[in-house]
């Protein structure tokens, strides 16, 4: 469960104002590539080619946005506002895209949403500078395991993110009345750390830590019996993040659970749950992360190199280790090669299912510039509900491990190059930074607990009679 590593302190990295702003330099700089791509032409690509119709697999999600009123919150930022350029601001937000269109599946619809997002605009503009998605975050738990979590290590979300909650006042209320979500800041990661006995195979522990939580602030606050935890999120990065989940059964049923192990087969719902990118931090920063040659310099067809766990890996190694110059497949990396330089230097790198579903390669090929070629079942990749991954990643059922040479040499050069420009362009959105900046993985994050959010209507307690 390699849960060596995870003690690293998120609050390490702001402690010094100067390695913050480098930290928020970093980025700029390394990834000033796709730093062209406006907001505008960020709407039309995410729209003629990122965007799936909303969450097309999952038929039996209800409307979003159940008022008829336009969305009573957003993810729209006072950056955006002061600037105060209204045609940027609505064109802009991935959040008014996901609320507002319903079907963006041609040019031509694209259009006709433009002029209908056009037409509402003062009404939209006006609400929109109004409300603002406000989470409220409990305050009860000690750390480490609560209001803490690593930062670095392949687990990194869950303390990047309590962290970022904690010092972002633009998200946060202190004022629960106000709150649309409620964050339950626990870690997995560090549950199976210090309560988890080593080896023991005993979850009671983990399972008690969480069901007392819950029941702590169900006793304290009203908001836990109000809706039976369905406006209540947690997230984890931790391979056993859903089954602590189920420590307490309205907590697994009811509430927005933002995992990185969103594996279908061990009850991920991908209405009410949210994916979350693994990303392996393993300085704590994306300092030399992000960047990598053109397609013109990568010689390597596809790579993959790593432990052999889980029940897919054994099958790609089976077909591929050591039986194609193209399709480089290792257990371990070969002498003298390092593990980036190999990503820099492939078109495509495979991400197969590990332990769990989610692998940190899909990211480090994405911040390497190289198309991941995804080999896993039951995995809802990431932010699905915007990010069209088959315009921009290569999707392998494990039965077709065999063809993947066949696969890949059939996407034509124009067509490699229209994926791997896209990975330039949707990399950001996965993308840590401190403090976090518009569009990058922690947004992405609130916003898909948002789109979930908007999903559940809660009524006053005592009106249920009217249901
Ligand atoms: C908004 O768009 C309209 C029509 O395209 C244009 O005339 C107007 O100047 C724009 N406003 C701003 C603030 O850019
Ligand atoms: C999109 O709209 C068109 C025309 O209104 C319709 O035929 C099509 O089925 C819709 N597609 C989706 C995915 O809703
Ligand atoms: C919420 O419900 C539980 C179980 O019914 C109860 O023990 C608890 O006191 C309730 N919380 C509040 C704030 O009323
Ligand atoms: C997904 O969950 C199912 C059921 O627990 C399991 O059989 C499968 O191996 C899981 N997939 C991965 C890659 O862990």
């Amino acid at each position: 469960m390699g849960d060596a590593n995870v003690d690293g302190k998120c609050k390490m990295m702001s402690a010094c104002s100067s390695a913050k702003l480098f930290l928020f330099m970093v980025p700029l700089v390394v990834v000033s590539g796709f730093l062209f791509v406006n907001p505008t032409s960020f709407l039309t690509s995410l729209s003629t080619n990122q965007i799936s119709p909303p969450l097309p697999s999952y038929p039996s999600l209800p409307p979003a946005a159940p008022s008829p009123s336009p969305p009573t919150s957003s993810l729209s930022t006072n950056a955006e506002s002061i600037q105060g350029n209204y045609n940027r601001t609505i064109q802009l937000n991935p959040t008014n895209i996901a609320s507002t269109s319903s079907n963006v599946t041609s040019t031509a619809s694209l259009k006709l949403m433009k002029k209908r997002v056009i037409s509402n605009l003062e009404k939209i503009e006006f609400e929109l500078q109004k409300a603002r998605f406000k989470i409220f975050v409990y305050k009860e738990g000690e750390p480490p395991l609560f209001q803490d979590g690593p930062c670095k290590s392949i687990y990194s979300m869950e303390g990047n993110f309590i962290y970022e909650m904690e010092t972002n006042t633009r998200f946060r209320t202190n004022n629960p009345e106000k709150a649309h979500a409620f964050y339950l800041p626990l870690s997995v990661v560090k549950m199976v750390r210090y309560v988890y006995e080593r080896d023991s195979h005993d979850f009671s522990p983990i399972r008690k830590t969480v069901r007392d939580y819950i029941d702590l602030v169900g006793d304290k606050y009203p908001y836990w019996n109000r809706s039976i935890g369905a406006d209540h999120f947690i997230l984890s990065c931790h391979d056993w993040g859903p089954e602590a989940s189920f420590s307490h059964p309205h907590l697994g049923q009811n509430s927005i659970r933002a995992l990185c192990n969103a594996n279908t087969s061990e009850r991920f719902k991908p209405r009410k749950d949210v994916s979350i990118p693994e990303i392996n931090l393993l300085t704590g920063s994306l300092k030399g992360l992000v960047g990598g040659p053109s397609p013109s310099s990568r010689p390597i067809l596809a790579f993959f190199a790593g432990g052999v766990h889980g029940p897919v890996r054994p099958v790609l190694l089976q077909h591929w280790e050591n039986k194609d110059s193209d399709i480089r497949v290792h257990k371990y990396l070969p002498k003298g090669t390092s593990y980036s330089d190999m990503m820099r230097n492939s078109k495509f790198c495979i991400c197969p299912s590990g332990y769990e579903v989610a692998s940190p390669r899909i990211v480090e090929a994405l911040y390497s510039g190289c198309v991941p070629v995804l080999i896993n079942s039951g995995y809802v990749p990431p932010f699905s509900d915007v990010l069209n991954w088959a315009s921009f990643s290569v999707i392998v059922s494990v039965e077709d491990i065999p063809n993947l040479k066949t696969i890949l040499t059939s996407i034509s050069p124009r067509q490699y190059l229209r994926m791997y420009r896209r990975v330039l362009k949707v990399r950001r959105h996965f993308e840590v930074n401190s403090p976090a900046k518009r569009f990058d993985v922690f947004h992405m994050i609130l916003h898909s607990i948002w789109v979930r959010r908007l999903n559940v209507r809660i009524r006053e307690m005592g009106q249920n009679q009217q249901r």
